[in-house]
Parts: C-alpha cells; sequence; structure tokens
C-alpha cells in the first residue's frame, strides 16, 4: 500500500493530534504518501483532503484537540454516503485509511471495510474509555487527570465550608471517568449508570457523616447515572444538608495530552501504519495487559463492556 489517509471522528479526545503525528512520520518513514481527511466522515463525503508531511504535524505532540477537525456524521449510517466517501478516497488514490474515534467512528470503519472493502484501521480515541476490546482509549488517562485537578480544588473549598459537593463528569453511557476520578480523588461517593444506587441511603450516610463531625463529601455523578439537579435536590430534602452542584463539562475534553496517552498514542499509530503498509486485513487496535492487540471489526461490535466492580467496592470501602 502506497497512499493512505488519517482521519479523526466523533467527540475529541487529547492525545488525537499525537496518534496523528505518529501515523504521518511512521507512513512517511516507509515511504508512503500520507492525507489527511478535515472533519471525520462528513469532510470525507465532501472530499476535504490534502496531502500532509513531517511538517503538518510539528509542534503537535503535546496539544489537545485534534487539528485534523472532527464533526458528527448521523447521515454515514447510510451506504450512499458511504459511497460517495469511497469515490473522495479514489479521487486520491488513496487505497488504506486510519480512523480515529469511539465506537461511532469504528462502526463506520467496519462499513467501509465490509460494504466496499476498503482497508481501514480503527484507533480507539474518546475520553469515555466505553470500548470493550480494548483496555484503554486514546485521551480517558488526560481526562481522568482532569477530573483530579476539578476534585481537588472542589476538596479545599468544600473542606473549609464544611460542604457537599456534587461533580458531573462525562462518560456518556460509560461509567469510568467518575470510578478512576473518584477513586484516584477521594470521593466518598461514585454514581455510574453500570450500578443501580439507593439517595435516600446516600442521603443518610451523609447525614450521619455530619453528626461524627466529618463535615464535608464529595459525590462523583457519571453523566449517564442521572439529573445532577434532582439528586443534590433530593438529598438535601432527606438530609436537610445542602449540595454544591458542579459540572465539569467540556474543560474534560481538552487539554494537553499525559505521559500514558502519548505513549499510547506513538504505539498505536506506528501499529496502525505497519498494517496497512503489510496489507493486513482490516481492524480496530487496542491494548490489553499493556500489550498493543489488534481485534476484528465484528469482534469489537460485539464485545460487552465489563465494568470493574471490584475498583468500584474499593472506592466505598476507601473513602468512608
Ligand atoms: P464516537 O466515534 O466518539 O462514538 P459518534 O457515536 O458520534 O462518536 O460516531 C462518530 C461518527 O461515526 C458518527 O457521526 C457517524 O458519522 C459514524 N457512525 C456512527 N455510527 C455509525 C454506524 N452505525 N454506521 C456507520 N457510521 C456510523
Ligand atoms: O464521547 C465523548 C463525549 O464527551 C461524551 O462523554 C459526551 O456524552 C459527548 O461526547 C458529548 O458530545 P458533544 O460534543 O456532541 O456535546
Amino acid at each position: 500500500m502506497e497512499r493512505i489517509a488519517v482521519l479523526t471522528s466523533g467527540g475529541d479526545a487529547p492525545g488525537m493530534n499525537a496518534v496523528i503525528r505518529a501515523v504521518v512520520r511512521t507512513a512517511l518513514n516507509n515511504k508512503m504518501d500520507i492525507y489527511g481527511v478535515e472533519r471525520g466522515y462528513a469532510g470525507l463525503v465532501k472530499g476535504e483532503i490534502t496531502r500532509l508531511n513531517h511538517r503538518s504535524v510539528s509542534d503537535m505532540i503535546h496539544k489537545g484537540g485534534t487539528f485534523l477537525k472532527t464533526a458528527r456524521c448521523p447521515e454515514f449510517k447510510d451506504i450512499e454516503v458511504q459511497r460517495a466517501a469511497v469515490e473522495a478516497l479514489s479521487a486520491y488514490g488513496i487505497d488504506g485509511l486510519v480512523v480515529i474515534g469511539g465506537d461511532g467512528t469504528l462502526r463506520g470503519a467496519k462499513d467501509l471495510s465490509d460494504n466496499f472493502g476498503i482497508k481501514v484501521i480503527g484507533i480507539p480515541g474518546t475520553i469515555d474509555n466505553d470500548l470493550a476490546y480494548t483496555d484503554f482509549t486514546i485521551g480517558f488517562d488526560t481526562a481522568v487527570n482532569s477530573v483530579l485537578w476539578a476534585i481537588n480544588n472542589l476538596r479545599d473549598t468544600m473542606h473549609s465550608h464544611d460542604r457537599v459537593s456534587l461533580l458531573e463528569v462525562m462518560g456518556r453511557h460509560c461509567g469510568d471517568i467518575a470510578l478512576y476520578a473518584g477513586v484516584a480523588g477521594g470521593a466518598e461517593y461514585v454514581l455510574v449508570p453500570e450500578i443501580p444506587y439507593d439517595l435516600d441511603d446516600i442521603a443518610s450516610k451523609i447525614k450521619k457523616s455530619y453528626l461524627r463531625g466529618k463535615t464535608s463529601n464529595m459525590i462523583i455523578l457519571a453523566e449517564g447515572a442521572g439529573n445532577r439537579d434532582e439528586i443534590a435536590a433530593y438529598i438535601k430534602e432527606k438530609s436537610g444538608i445542602s449540595v454544591k452542584v458542579t459540572n465539569f463539562g467540556y474543560i474534560q475534553r481538552g487539554g494537553s495530552p499525559n505521559m500514558f496517552d502519548r505513549i499510547l498514542a506513538a504505539r498505536f499509530g506506528y501499529k496502525a501504519v505497519e498494517l496497512l503498509r503489510d496489507d493486513k486485513d482490516s481492524c480496530a487496535i487496542g491494548i490489553k495487559d499493556n500489550k498493543v492487540i489488534t481485534v476484528p471489526f465484528d469482534e469489537v461490535s460485539k464485545a460487552e463492556k465489563k465494568f470493574d466492580k471490584r475498583l468500584y467496592d474499593i472506592a466505598h470501602v476507601l473513602s468512608l
């Protein structure tokens, strides 16, 4: 394979630029032409494709976001829209594609491969860590560290004022950001979509903790696990103690990728180009037990994400 392209799709994640850089430099090292597609599948359909070189990715490794930009393109589920993307690739003589994104992006990659025989390598890039086939996705670790920064700051002010804090974090339907940040940040309660929780019990524990002299409590809420304002109001009603609500929001999607995400980016980007160079079958790349793995797209879509219940239990034992 001599001419390949790279795109980022879905929600951006810190480390996507580092992956693009790794793909570009590895391709050039293998004497392959490398193209960048702007705005994910939306840009691919419109033929927003430009040639990249060594300098295109200079000074990129530490930058959050994605310089290729990203987009949602719901119409990409339509096979005729996919056909337009394939035509754009063939107009540039591109015979292999690296896509960086979450589960939706990998579904699009599977379609391009299954329906049109395009060689596509998928790299997991999302802060949510919601892909079952890989231990970690690009951006998750950095996002959790940003949440930790927020928890530390909240702890300071909540402790000073003897307050209860509820911090909502992202993750769509996955509780991993809340879980990891909750354990690392010493939160008293971690509310995730995967495990039912009892607000009466939480309210009563918070009230008892006040009577024991523990006057500050931290609740981390994953976005898929309930409405932050309703939860806060309910706890206040049941315990008589008010809960200060913070939504961390898009801040956790940005920022300079940390060491873990940069190393993962280097390993994934390098592997993706190797696979295309060697004309291997389309697949997704992941990491299991610190080994880079390749998984057929069929298995990616079938795999069911397991929640780390043990870590969840540890969180609650250590914090009370
Ligand atoms: P993420 O990749 O982060 O999960 P999305 O779920 O928004 O983000 O998916 C990104 C893009 O992938 C969508 O905007 C769409 O273009 C494409 N996509 C999502 N689901 C499918 C699907 N079932 N078939 C084809 N393409 C899809
Ligand atoms: O998938 C990443 C993510 O940030 C989710 O955590 C969140 O639910 C969603 O994207 C937000 O999407 P948007 O950028 O479209 O608001």
